[in-house]
C-alpha cells in the first residue's frame, strides 16, 4: 500500500460520517476518480523566479500539471497557477507536498465536505500526497486556493504558495461577460525584499532554490526558527501586528504597465496580502463598477468612488478603458485610510512601523496603458443574477446572534479570549446542518496598550451574507475614510471588521457535517491563534 492511499484511509471513518449526510457528491479514493472532469497535479515545491532586476527570487510555489481535462481549465502563465471551472463539474487534484515543511491545501470560498476543504489537521508531511476529489457546487466566481498548515499559512503564502480558482457557470455565460484577454484577475501582494532580492520574512525565511544549497542561514535566520514551535513566526510584535511589505506585487510582477484595448473588461481584484487591506480607487476619481464579490456575480452592478479590500476578499469590476484616450495610463492605486489602531508611538517603534509602508498608507497598484481606436465591445448588464434577500428571521439565533469578540490577550489575538484548539468547537461554536444562523463579529478592542486593529474575518466552507453593520460613535470619523468602499450586498466569504465596528452575517449550514475554521485572514493573526474551528452536527 503506497502513503497516499494509507493517507485516504485514514481520513476514512470522517468520510463515512459525512457521505451519510451528503450522499454521491462525497466521494473520495475509489474508482470514482476516474470520473473527474480534470485531474490536476499540484506540487508545492521550491523555485527560483525573476521578480526585480537582478538576482532571482527564491520562492515556494505551486506547480501544475494537467493530468486529464481541457487543456483551458489549467493557465500557468503566472507564478500562481489558474484553474478554471465550471459549476457542476468533478475536480480531482493530486497534492505533492515538495517542501522542507508539512502544508495542505484551502480552497478558499468553495462549499466543500470537511476533508476536501484543507484543515491544518489534515496537513501532509513532505514528501507526502493528498488527493482532493469534489465537485464544484459554487456560483461562478473568483476564488482561490493557498496553503493552511497551522502556524505556517501566512509563512507559505508569502513564499508564493497561492493560486486562483474561478468558477464559471451557466447564469454568468448568459451575461456574455468580457472573456479571454479582456477577464483579467489581479492578484494583489505586497512583499519585503532584501538587497539580494530574497523575499524577508519575520521569524524565518524561505528555504533555498535546490540549487541554492539547502536551507539559508546567516541573515534570513533559520526557517524553523519561530518562537512559538510550530516553525512558523510563532507569536511576538511580528505575529501581533500582521507582515505589510513595501513593495507591491500584481500577478507577481512590481509596476507593471498593462496593455489594455478601448474596450469594456472583468476585472477580477483579489487581495492576497498577507496583513495589508487595500482601499482601491482609480488615481483620476473614474467611478468604479462593481460586479461581484467573494461568491461571485451581484444583482446588480453597484457604482464606488473606491472600493475596501481586506485580505482574502475579492471584488470584480466592469472597467470600460474606452473613457480613456489613446496611450492615457490610469493608475489604479490604493488610497490612504484610516485603519483606527490607535497605537502608541512606543509600539510604532517596536514593531518598525516608521519604515515600512503603514497599512493605511497610500501607494500605487497598476498601470494600465490604453490602446488606440476604440473596439466596439459589450455594454455593462443593468441585471447580473438574482440575489434574494437575506431571510434573516429564519435564523434559528434571530433574536439571540451568537456573538464573537475579536480579542487580544497576552501578545496574541483570539476570538472570544480563545486560541486555536486543532479539534475543538465549543457549545457556542456547534451549529445544526440544514439551519441558519446569525454571528456578530465585534472589534470592540482589546484594552492592551490601547491597541485595535482591523481584522479580515473569514469562515470556511459556505457563502455567507452580511446583514448588518454598526460602528462606535468614538470611531466613527475614521470609519468615514473606509465605509462608502464597502459591498456587502453579495454573497461574501471574509469580511471587513474595523475597530469599533460590530458586523453580523447570516449562515447557512447546507450539505456538509464535520468541522470547519473560522478565523481572521490576516495570516499572522490567523498563525497566533486568531482561528478557531466550528462544527455542523446533523
Ligand atoms: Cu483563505 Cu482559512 O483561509
Ligand atoms: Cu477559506
Ligand atoms: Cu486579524
Amino acid at each position: 500500500m503506497n502513503p497516499h492511499r494509507r493517507k485516504l484511509l485514514l481520513r476514512s471513518a470522517a468520510a463515512v460520517a459525512a457521505t451519510a449526510v451528503c450522499g454521491p457528491a462525497f466521494a473520495i479514493g475509489g474508482d470514482d476518480t476516474s470520473s473527474a472532469d480534470l485531474h490536476i497535479e499540484l506540487s508545492a515545491g521550491l523555485d527560483e523566479v525573476a521578480i526585480q532586476p537582478g538576482a532571482k527570487t527564491r520562492v515556494w510555489r505551486y506547480r501544475a500539471k494537467l493530468l486529464a481535462g481541457a487543456p483551458a481549465a489549467l493557465d500557468t502563465s503566472m507564478v500562481a497557477p489558474i484553474i478554471r471551472v465550471h459549476r457542476g463539474q468533478r475536480i480531482r487534484v493530486d497534492l505533492v507536498n515538495n517542501l522542507p515543511e508539512s502544508t495542505i491545501i484551502h480552497w478558499h470560498g468553495l462549499h466543500v465536505p470537511e476533508d476536501m476543504d484543507g484543515h491544518p489537521r489534515f496537513a501532509i508531511a513532505p514528501g507526502e500526497r493528498y488527493q482532493y476529489v469534489f465537485t464544484v457546487r459554487n456560483r461562478g466566481g473568483s476564488y482561490w486556493f493557498h496553503p493552511h498548515p497551522h502556524g505556517r499559512t501566512g509563512k507559505q503564502v508569502y513564499a508564493g504558495l497561492a493560486g486562483l480558482f474561478l468558477v464559471s457557470d451557466d447564469d454568468e455565460a448568459a451575461l456574455a461577460l468580457p472573456s479571454g484577454a479582456f477577464d483579467m484577475p489581479l492578484v494583489i501582494q505586497d512583499r519585503n525584499f532584501d538587497q539580494d532580492n530574497q523575499l524577508v520574512y519575520p521569524g524565518g525565511a524561505m528555504a533555498a532554490a535546490p540549487q541554492g544549497g539547502g536551507m539559508m542561514g546567516g541573515r534570513m535566520g533559520s526557517m524553523m526558527g519561530g518562537t512559538g514551535g510550530t516553525g512558523g513566526m510563532g507569536g511576538g510584535m511580528a505575529g501581533m501586528m500582521g507582515v505589510l511589505g513595501d513593495t507591491i506585487l500584481v500577478n507577481g510582477a512590481p509596476d507593471v504597465l498593462r496593455p489594455v484595448e478601448r474596450k469594456a473588461y472583468r476585472i477580477r481584484l483579489f487581495n492576497a496580502c498577507n496583513t495589508r487591506t487595500l482601499k482601491l480607487a482609480w488615481s483620476d476619481n473614474t467611478a468604479m463598477q462593481v460586479i461581484a464579490s467573494d461568491g461571485g456575480l451581484l444583482d446588480a452592478p453597484v457604482q464606488r468612488d473606491y472600493v475596501m479590500l481586506a485580505p482574502a476578499e475579492r471584488v470584480e469590476l466592469w472597467v470600460d478603458f474606452s473613457r480613456w484616450p489613446t496611450g492615457a495610463t490610469p493608475v489604479l492605486a490604493s488610497q490612504a485610510f484610516d485603519t483606527g489602531m490607535g497605537m502608541g508611538s512606543m509600539m510604532r517603534t517596536m514593531m518598525g512601523g516608521d519604515n515600512a509602508l503603514a497599512n493605511g498608507a497610500a501607494f500605487p497598484v497598476g498601470r494600465f496603458k490604453i490602446g488606440s481606436a476604440a473596439v466596439a465591445g459589450p455594454a455593462m448588464p443593468q441585471r447580473l443574477t438574482p440575489i434574494a434577500p437575506p431571510q434573516d428571521r429564519l435564523a434559528v439565533n434571530a433574536d439571540r446572534p451568537k456573538v464573537f469578540e475579536l480579542t487580544m490577550g497576552m501578545m496574541r489575538w483570539g476570538i472570544n479570549g480563545q486560541s486555536f484548539d486543532m479539534l475543538a468547537a465549543s457549545e457556542l461554536e456547534t451549529v445544526k446542518l440544514g439551519t441558519q444562523e446569525i454571528w456578530e463579529f465585534r472589534n470592540d478592542g482589546g484594552a492592551m496598550m490601547g491597541m485595535t486593529m482591523p481584522h479580515s474575518m473569514h469562515i470556511h466552507g459556505l457563502q455567507f451574507r452580511v446583514i448588518g453593520r454598526t460602528i462606535s460613535s468614538s470611531r466613527a470619523r475614521g470609519y468615514d475614510t473606509v465605509k462608502a468602499g464597502l459591498v456587502d450586498g453579495g454573497w461574501k466569504d471574509t469580511v471587513l471588521v474595523m475597530p469599533g465596528e460590530r458586523v453580523r452575517v447570516l449562515l447557512r449550514f447546507e450539505d456538509f457535517t464535520g468541522l470547519f475554521l473560522y478565523h481572521c485572514h490576516m495570516l499572522e493573526h490567523e498563525d497566533i491563534g486568531m482561528m478557531r474551528n466550528y462544527r455542523v452536527v446533523a
